[in-house]
This record gives structure tokens, C-alpha cells and sequence, in this order.
């Protein structure tokens, strides 16, 4: 039976979910949460539509194992992919989702007629969600979607820092890199990241790009909603201590540990 004090279940398909974690935990701090990372099977961004619903729908029902009161679908892919198809399987749970942070992206730029970047995984590249939302914005901005397959293996293995996921992102990122450092000269304001792997390589990208760039990130909506949604429904804890987080992985050996690593030694800044 679920309560007020039963955990929010929170899953990815690997790492990359530990990005909105953080942040679900920074706004709801007396909260307990279970978070899943599905790292045996990323890169979900390559995988078919209908293996991603089969994937998410294994991810849920462990969290329903672990008692979990509502579901933050901490990834993008899982969301442009397989969203639809699980708040109908269970129309009666809390399902939170991401959107790619374009809308704050766009109204909150100085510029006119803002320069805008997407990244995501090809899944969410090439998914109508995107597409659409995409559309609603795309006369008030110039906006770029690029697929980065690269990176979420790179994160997954613990190369957020290489040179390796440098030279691969000055590659891709070529044609909004300056002229005079080599690129194709078309520069963008800011940047979505619209992967939940992404946020931890913002050093990266703002290096391979060579130049300032504004990050949007869309797990702060995510997280306003979750509280949203569960102070609706009477399901917010009444918990003054603050919450436990437990860890799963489906990775052998020492993910447990990266999950751990990132949530709790990582530099992070609260930037809404
Ligand atoms: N972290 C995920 C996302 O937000 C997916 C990464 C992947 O497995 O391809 O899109």
C-alpha cells in the first residue's frame, strides 16, 4: 500500500537520471526516493519505440516493487518513446515526464530572435514529441536539434572528462563553433539539454564550442511538477527529517558505485 511516506520512484536507463535527482531531492528534501538506472541496457536513444516501452514498463513495475508512490521518468528517450503508453497502462499512478527545456530556452533569452541548440539522443531527435514542441517555438527563435549519440556512452563509462568526448563534440558541434577557431561559424545562444546524461558534461560542450553559452535544463520542470502533482493528490510527505535515497542499477559490478559517485560527489549548482 502506498502512503505519503512511500518513496518516489525515479528510473533512467542509466546515469544520466541522477541529473534530475538531484534536483528532485534539492526541492523536496524530507522526500524518500528509489531511484533505478537500467545501465545494462543504454543506449536506449538507439533502440526501437516498442523496446523502450517493453524497458520502461520492467523499470516501473520494479519501482512498484519498492512501493513507490508516483514515477519521475528521469530521461527523455523513455519519455518521447514510451510516456503515452505507460500513464495508459497505469492511468491510476503519478507519472512525471521530461520535456526538452525549450520553452524557458526561448522566453527567457535577451536575444530577439534567440539561437537555440538541442541536444538529445537520435531517439528523441527524430520523435514527433520533439517535433511538435519544436514547432510551437520556431517562429520566435532559430532552433537546432542535433542528435548526440556519442555522449551517453562516454557518461556511462565514466569518460565525462576525456579528450575522447571532447574531440567527438567539436566534431559534431563544428558548425556552431567561431570561424576563427576552426568552425563553421554559427553560433548559438544557448544550449537544451535534452538528454538527462548531458548535464554532466556541460563543461565539454561549452569548451568544444569555445565560447559562453546559457544550459537549459529540463529536469527543474520536472521536479515543480512532481511537487505539483503530489501536493494535488494529498501525497507529499509529512516527513521533518530529511529522506533516504536507495540505488539500483542493473549494471554489474561497481555502477551501484557510479550512481553513488555522481549523486554525492560530483560538483553540482542548483541553477533553476
Ligand atoms: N538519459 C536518457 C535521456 O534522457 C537516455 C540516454 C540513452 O540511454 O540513450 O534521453
Amino acid at each position: 500500500m502506498i502512503s505519503k511516506n512511500s518513496p518516489i520512484g525515479v528510473f533512467d536507463s542509466g546515469v544520466g537520471g541522477i541529473s534530475v535527482l538531484r534536483i528532485l531531492r534539492h526541492d523536496m528534501p524530507n522526500e524518500n526516493f528509489v531511484f533505478f538506472g537500467d545501465s545494462i541496457n543504454a543506449p536506449y536513444g538507439e533502440k526501437s519505440d516498442e523496446r523502450i516501452k517493453e524497458m520502461c514498463d520492467d523499470n516501473i513495475r520494479f519501482l512498484f516493487k519498492k512501493d513507490a508512490k508516483a514515477i519521475v521518468i528521469a530521461c527523455n528517450t523513455a519519455t518521447s518513446a514510451a510516456a503515452t503508453f505507460l500513464r495508459e497502462k497505469y492511468p491510476d499512478t503519478i507519472i512525471v515526464a521530461m520535456e526538452p527545456a525549450v520553452k524557458p530556452a526561448v522566453d527567457k533569452s535577451e536575444s530577439e530572435h534567440p539561437k537555440v541548440l538541442v541536444l538529445a539522443t537520435k531517439s528523441t531527435i527524430h520523435g514527433e514529441r520533439l517535433h511538435h514542441l519544436i514547432g510551437r517555438f520556431s517562429e520566435n527563435a532559430d532552433i537546432y536539434p542535433v542528435a548526440a549519440p556519442g555522449i551517453v556512452p562516454l557518461v556511462e563509462s565514466g569518460k565525462e572528462d576525456s579528450e575522447e568526448l571532447l574531440q567527438y563534440l567539436k566534431e559534431l558541434l563544428n558548425p556552431f563553433r567561431r570561424k576563427e577557431d576552426g568552425g563553421e561559424g554559427n553560433p548559438v545562444d544557448s544550449v537544451v539539454l535534452g538528454c538527462t546524461h548531458f548535464p554532466f558534461v556541460t563543461g565539454k560542450i561549452k569548451e568544444a564550442l569555445g565560447y559562453e553559452v546559457t544550459f537549459y535544463d529540463g529536469a527543474y520542470g520536472t521536479s515543480r511538477e512532481t511537487k505539483r502533482r503530489l501536493k494535488e493528490a494529498g501525497l507529499l510527505t509529512d516527513s521533518t527529517e530529511p529522506g533516504k535515497i536507495e540505488l539500483y542499477s542493473t549494471a554489474e559490478g561497481d555502477n551501484p558505485t557510479a550512481l553513488e559517485k555522481r549523486l554525492l560527489e560530483l560538483p553540482f549548482k542548483y541553477e533553476p
